[in-house]
């Protein structure tokens, strides 16, 4: 089984996203899997250009030669495909919506069906399935805030269908995260002991079973205050009081002083 998960956060291994993903991949490889982990920020994957040419000229391939050929064959060579992004605005980072429009949109193609009232693009690889994971943390928590995310998600890979309605990609379910910066506190990370044991359980589970166990994804979208034992409120509390101690010592973050980490 072949993992391919992509990391859009551009804090890269300081992010949220990271502390996140670790335990979970780590879980994945003890099973027996083999994980390729893609940080978006250190490739070149321009922004599509809308020019078609992977519709009409060179059917399935973009036209634009950067690091994106070199992932649509890793693509091709995967069975799950994991998405982690911070939130940004409500949607993915830029870093994974680039991706996701240069990536996807290739694997589809130009006419349109209509198939329960819906419209959508046949798919292009009659005879590739994926099954794909959407990892989701964000500064504020509540299904207003994550929703606009999933949905983008989750019709993007619903973009193409078969005669029958079905996509290339199967969701094995979202893993979502608010008030992510609470990791932040070591206190609390801590205390969120029973997440990162089940983001790794998950894992294991994913490659045992080919999915994650209702329980299990249940136990890690539980919300982090919960884990941590503390009301939403003082979630925001203690995320203000970050706030504060960040406004009162801020220094450019160490990972932007590194010019090396940004390659
Ligand atoms: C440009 C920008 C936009 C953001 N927009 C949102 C948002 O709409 N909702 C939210 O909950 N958090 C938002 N955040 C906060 C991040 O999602 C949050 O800090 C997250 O924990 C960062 O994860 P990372 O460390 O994996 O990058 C935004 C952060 C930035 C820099």
């Amino acid at each position: 089984m072949r993992v391919l998960a992509f990391n859009g956060s551009p804090r890269m291994k300081r992010s949220n996203t990271e502390k996140i993903l670790t335990p979970f991949l780590d879980g994945i490889r003890s099973a027996g899997a083999e994980v390729e982990l893609v940080y978006l920020r250190r490739l070149k994957i321009q922004p599509c250009t809308g020019c078609f040419n992977c519709w009409f000229r060179t059917p399935g391939i973009c036209a634009i030669k950067d690091d994106i050929q070199n992932l649509r064959e890793k693509l091709l060579e995967a069975d799950i495909v994991i998405f982690a992004t911070p939130v940004y605005l409500f949607s993915s980072s830029g870093y994974m919506k680039i991706l996701m429009e240069r990536l996807l949109f290739p694997l589809t193609m130009p006419e349109f069906l209509l198939v329960n009232d819906r419209v959508y693009h046949p798919i292009r690889y009659q005879d590739r399935k994926w099954k794909s994971i959407l990892i989701a943390n964000g500064a504020f928590d509540g299904d207003d805030v994550f929703k606009p995310l999933i949905d983008m998600y989750e019709r993007a890979i619903h973009n193409a269908v078969d005669n029958k309605g079905e996509s290339s990609f199967m969701s094995l379910g979202n893993i979502i995260v608010g008030f992510g910066e609470l990791f932040t506190d070591e206190h609390i990370k801590a205390k969120c002991a029973p997440f990162f044991n089940g983001m790794y359980n998950a894992g294991v589970q994913l490659v045992k079973k080919g999915y994650i166990p209702a329980e299990n994804l249940e136990e890690v979208n539980k919300s982090i205050y919960l884990h941590a034992g503390i009301t939403r409120q003082q979630a925001v509390e203690k995320i203000n009081d970050i706030i504060s101690e960040s406004k009162a010592n801020f220094i450019l973050p160490s990972f932007l002083e590194k010019s090396d980490e940004l390659k």
